[in-house]
């Protein structure tokens, strides 16, 4: 279909909070303590004190689960806690355990206070979760050795050990899962002021100049997360390597995020896409999740999960039982005419003038 083409965008997304190979240089920039990690103040307030109970006991943490949306520092938080307490931190993902041997393999690898950290973790398999369960309270393995009426059940012992659990959809986990966290922790999108001050940290790490002006022109289209902000800023330089002084400044860095078609909010061609197919095609709404992916020929997944979380955020789209709508804030942003129903609304959804 013709008209679906100039909604179609290229799926490599700068502005995508998932960890992309691009993001090795990700392991330089993460603070190593609490001290040096910025922003997610009641976390890190509410950390202190766990970190310092579990030390004046001597025993290991109670398990937590870290939950918020991607790229705001769950991995990182993780190995704070290892550094903190002194232990090793072993990092593994939901999906990478497939089989409930790999779990026991890694629980009777660990050391007694040692961290598992499972990234995804509502991503577990009902059969390995099953074989976490008496893991995690009574840090004990069961495991069936033979088969038929002469099975038996043995107990293996395991050290004590702490579970990090991080997750994007804490609605996922199953129940039983979710009451075996003894701390739940979660992170929210960061301040534009919070963003400026990791940028100048990552580039002061990285050896490059960067003016206050450019880190917050930078900050304020991140999206609220610092692995985008991160992103931006090694792209940024690139602009400013070759189109200037090597400094980023507020000039520079507002001239590159155009360049990648990035607006002053961060939203780029894909979330652009998005608000206008719902507007040009769908009158501003509702329309299904499914509908919108296939004409924008994305997965439904990618616009749930990547774009928006952060056109919500905006005020630019609401969900409603019946599709997405748009608001005037989105017409308004996308400098497009507001259509009149929204003279009358309340909150400037589209969808109250159908009711
Ligand atoms: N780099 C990425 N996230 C960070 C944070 N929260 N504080 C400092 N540097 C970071």
């Amino acid at each position: 279909m013709a008209q679906n083409q100039e909604y179609t965008v290229d799926p490599s997304r700068l502005i995508s909070p998932e960890t992309t190979p691009a993001d090795a240089e990700e392991n330089t920039l993460r603070p190593k303590t609490l001290e040096e990690y910025i922003g997610q103040e009641k976390v890190k307030a509410n950390l202190r004190i766990y970190l310092r109970a579990a030390q004046q006991r001597g025993e290991p943490m109670d398990h937590i689960l870290l939950y918020g949306p991607p790229g705001l520092g769950k991995t990182t938080l993780a190995g704070i806690v290892a550094q903190e307490m002194g232990v090793q931190i072993r990092i593994t993902s939901g999906p990478a355990i497939e089989k409930p041997g790999d779990l026991a393999a890694l629980l009777t690898n660990l050391q007694e206070g040692d961290i598992l950290f499972i990234d995804e973790i509502h991503r577990l398999s009902r059969q390995v979760e099953e074989v976490l369960y008496p893991a995690l309270e009574d840090y004990a393995l069961d495991i069936m050795i033979g088969k038929g009426p002469s099975a038996q059940s043995i107990r293996i012992n395991l050290p004590r050990f702490t579970l990090i659990g991080a997750t994007t959809r804490a609605g996922q986990l199953t129940g039983p899962l979710r009451d075996r966290f003894g701390i739940l922790l979660k992170l929210e999108p960061y301040s534009p002021g919070e963003l400026a001050r990791i940028i100048r940290r990552s580039a002061g790490l990285l050896g490059i100049g960067i003016t206050p002006e450019g880190a917050l022109e930078l900050a304020q289209c991140s999206r609220g997360t610092p692995r985008i902000a991160n992103r931006l800023l090694k792209r940024v330089r690139d602009f400013a390597t070759v189109q200037g002084d090597g400094t980023i400044d507020g000039d520079i860095a507002a001239a590159a995020r155009r360049q990648m078609d990035i607006d002053a909010l961060g939203l780029d061609e894909l979330d652009r896409s998005l608000l206008r197919a719902v507007i040009e095609l769908y009158g501003g709404g509702p329309v299904g999740l499914e509908t919108l992916a296939a004409v924008l020929g994305e997965e439904s997944v990618t616009l749930e999960d990547v774009c928006e979380p952060y056109l919500m955020q905006m005020g630019f789209l609401t969900r409603t039982p019946r599709g997405r709508c748009v608001t005037r804030l989105a017409y308004e942003h996308l400098h497009m005419p507001v259509p009149r129903r929204f003279d009358e609304d309340g909150d400037g959804t589209a969808q109250q003038s159908f009711y």
